[in-house]
């Protein structure tokens, strides 16, 4: 039996390794590996809880915002506190500046050279040679819209420092709202930005995505993964103390083996069977669960836990957000929803329907009002739970705070554990990891050039960064190179 080993992964976020074994051409098992260990909940351990926000944005360059929002969110579930409505509208209009600059990266300047031919030269090259089908002319436009998309990339940095002061790290999210005080000056500034990149979105993402979806409709048939989807829910719209239950622009919801059920975010929990730490901290709800790192341990693979909702692998990302919330485009593919293909047009028409919604939410701002709640740190131990949806999927933070004011607990489980965690169980009862399971039964069509299992992970876009082995069955390296 052959084995392909790609590491790390690149055009993704972060550092992946991903190993396949294949049978004539085809992947019969996969191992999806995070190589880095970080560590970051340790460091909030004993400090001022109010520092999370800070210091968990800074996990990530590219998604801040969504560590900023989920570590505020467990601030104020902790204090028992609920923004005003301008802190809520502000909350959104960050977090959804960052959708836009996010989603547009993911498939211009990550995903899109897998199906689009750049010029030979960087930085579209080095790469690996794909099926290119795109008419010349189409194929030429897509790399015009790909140097395009970088400007409205930074425009869309710029519309979120309206309301947060900087990006990446934002300043002005503060428990009980944000520090940010609207007027009209800043609202119609942030406009004229939403409506250069909503017209961006809408005359030159969305189109590219259908014309790439149009000539590689194969791609509607590979790459379906587990097949069940979790959405924590997003962008609230109302006040209300129940994080899970209010009204927001994405509903909470579980779809589990074609069902779709309410959210019980009692049933997740964090597996360690195949990750380096201890066997005795996994199984555990994300508010106890701690990390102690075992690098020996046998049998592991990966420094990414695995969460489990009721036991099963759940993917999360647009896919699982408009899949819950049953938009008729994405419900109208059937099957083929699941898929890489898939991935890319619920990414891109959620994409749309963000910048949409931002428009009013920014005309629901009332200059003059308040955009914050006066709030203390509680006296006794309490468990914070700020539960978003980041740009990539589900995020969740879990924060425990003693009675004199310190951290004791900090978890984040973020989309990426969902969806690229290693398996949990053994033999029979063996749980691949949703990306696992993704890539496994994927025809390779040529071994030393393995473009279609990179596909597949980019549709889900995982945020971990470039060499490749490639690996005979004695496992020999018969070949390494560099891919941008
Ligand atoms: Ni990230």
């Amino acid at each position: 039996m052959a084995k392909i080993i790609v590491d790390p992964v690149t055009r993704i976020e972060g550092h992946l390794k991903l190993e396949v074994e294949i049978e004539d051409n085809v992947v019969v098992d996969a191992w999806t590996s995070g190589t880095l260990w970080r560590g970051m909940e340790l460091i909030m351990q004993g400090r001022d809880p109010r520092d999370a926000e800070q210091i968990m944005q800074r996990i990530c360059g590219v998604c801040p915002t969504a560590h900023a929002t989920a570590g505020i969110l467990a601030l104020d579930d902790a204090m028992g506190i609920e923004p005003p409505p301008n802190g809520r509208i502000i909350r959104n209009l960050i977090f959804g500046s960052n959708y836009l600059q996010s989603h547009i990266l993911h498939f211009f300047h990550l995903a899109a050279l897998d199906y689009v031919k750049g010029p030979d030269m960087a930085p579209f090259k080095p790469r690996y040679e794909a099926d290119y089908r795109l008419p010349a002319d189409i194929n030429a436009q897509a790399v015009d819209i790909y140097l395009e998309a970088l400007t409205i990339r930074r425009k869309a940095q710029e519309m979120l420092a309206i309301w947060g002061g900087k990006m990446p790290h934002v300043q002005a999210i503060v428990p009980g709202g944000v520090s940010e005080v609207p007027n009209t000056s800043k609202i119609y500034k942030f406009l004229a930005y939403l409506e250069e990149i909503q017209t961006f979105i809408d005359t030159k993402y969305i189109p590219t995505v259908k014309a790439v979806a149009g000539v590689y409709s194969d791609w509607f048939s590979i790459g379906a993964g587990c097949q069940n989807f979790l959405c924590y829910g997003g962008f609230p719209q109302e006040e209300g103390l129940d994080h899970v239950k209010k009204k927001k622009f994405f509903d909470s919801g579980v779809y589990v083996r074609g069902q779709y059920k309410e959210l019980d975010i009692g049933l997740i929990t964090e597996e360690v069977t195949h990750s380096w730490y201890a066997d005795d901290t996994g199984g555990n709800t994300p508010d106890v669960a701690v990390v102690t790192a075992d690098a020996k341990k046998k049998g592991a693979y990966s420094w990414i836990k695995s969460p489990r909702y009721n036991g099963e692998a759940m993917e999360v990302g647009p896919l699982a957000r408009q899949w819950i919330a049953k938009n008729p485009d994405v419900l109208a593919l059937g099957d083929k929803a699941f898929s890489v293909m898939g991935r890319h047009f619920a990414r891109a028409i959620e994409t749309s329907q963000i910048a949409k919604a931002m428009k009013e939410w920014a005309l629901q701002l009332q200059p003059g009002q308040p955009v914050c709640t006066p709030h203390e740190l509680p006296k006794k131990e309490v468990v914070g739970v700020g539960l978003c949806e980041g740009s990539r999927g589900a995020l969740g933070h879990w924060h425990r705070i003693s009675s004199d004011g310190r951290t004791m607990v900090y978890n984040a489980v973020v989309p990426t554990t969902w969806n690229s965690g290693p398996r949990t169980g053994s033999g029979a009862a063996t749980v691949r990891g949703p990306m696992e399971e993704a890539i496994v039964g994927t025809r390779v069509a040529d071994p030393s050039n393995p473009v279609e299992l990179v596909r597949i992970i980019r549709s889900m876009d995982p945020c971990y960064g470039c060499a490749i082995h490639v690996m005979t069955p004695n496992k020999k390296t018969i070949s390494q190179f560099a891919i941008n």
